[in-house]
């Protein structure tokens, strides 16, 4: 790849709006998917600022300690660097929430899981709440936040993504009990409680596909919590089986997964209960969840 032609601050624009142009340029050499973007943020982050209050002194003029901190962000992120490891935080649903390299970096997909577990125990009181492969904690807090009135537990096999988890709970004020273990240990279900709400966001990438993902995937987030096996559906069975075993009656699991996969996950989570699919924003299947049945 030929290298990025770096300018100096001498030949740069001199506003803030000139550097965030010169940032954009930048990345969209460099091949970035979303540059505009990407460079609103870097550029106000190099400031010190949310991309609100940017705006507001986008025709100031641009110290050169700002110049210097944008360039090695641009670059940094030019090399195939997630914006939200170089900026330290992801958003999910209004939250944002702390991140780290190594684990696994909160998608805008996940969002829809988010709220449609929620609307599945609008009319449950008191919601026990099971969030497995929890990550950093997206689904866990932001569902203790939308129910003050539940007890939410996170399992996540990874120390470092549970120890985030735990950072972002504190952050936000709300309270998670974070079991640390691999989903699937024989004794994990008797280290969680009976639950109204089992949700998921499992490794679903098959494994020969993981090679072919956009760099700042397959370099910078850790490989298990992508890989779902030769069919990606490894965890489904594992997640189906301890959710009939913890959930309540009545109780609800909701997983994501890959577009294609809507029928037969659906057939994996039909031996819990009554099984439902739901679509993205991009109109693509990519969550299905299951209400357990009396007698399973
Ligand atoms: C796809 S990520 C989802 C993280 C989070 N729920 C989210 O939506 O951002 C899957 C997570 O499961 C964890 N994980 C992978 N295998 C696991 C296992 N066998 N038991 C428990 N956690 C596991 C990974 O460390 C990773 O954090």
């Amino acid at each position: 790849m030929t290298p990025t032609p770096y300018v100096s601050y001498e030949t740069a624009p001199k506003t803030a709006g000139h550097l965030r142009e010169w940032a954009e340029a930048e990345l969209a050499l460099a091949g970035v998917p979303s540059p505009g973007a990407d460079a609103a943020a870097l550029t106000a982050y190099a400031y010190g600022w949310d991309v609100c209050e940017f705006a507001k002194h986008v025709r100031d003029v641009a110290p050169a300690a700002a110049f210097g901190r944008l360039a090695d962000l641009t670059r940094r992120r030019g090399g195939g660097e997630p914006l939200q490891l170089i900026i330290g935080t992801a958003p999910f649903v209004g939250l944002s929430l702390a991140v780290a390299p190594g684990v696994f970096i909160p998608r805008p997909e996940t969002e829809g899981l988010a709220l449609w577990a929620e609307e599945s125990i609008v009319d449950t009181d008191a919601p026990v709440i099971v969030d497995l492969f929890a990550g950093v904690g997206p689904l866990a807090i932001y569902l203790a936040r939308r129910r003050a009135d539940a007890r939410v537990v996170a399992v996540e096999a990874d120390e470092s993504a549970a120890s985030l988890l735990t950072d972002n709970a504190s952050a936000y004020d709300v309270r998670v009990d974070v079991v640390v273990g691999d989903i699937r240990d024989e004794g994990i279900a008797s280290r969680l409680p009976a639950a109204d709400l089992v949700v998921a966001n499992p490794p679903y990438v098959e494994t020969a596909v993981i090679p072919t993902l956009p760099v700042e995937v397959r370099e910078w987030e850790p490989r298990a919590a992508l890989d779902g096996g030769v069919d990606g559906l490894a965890f489904y069975p594992v997640i189906a089986a301890l959710a009939a075993k913890i959930l309540r009656e009545g109780g609800v699991v909701a997983v994501e997964i890959a577009e294609s996969c809507g029928e037969v996950v659906s057939d994996i989570l039909s031996t819990v209960g009554d099984v439902e699919v739901s679509r993205d924003l991009a109109g693509r299947d990519r969550y299905v969840r299951a209400r357990k049945a009396s007698g399973i």
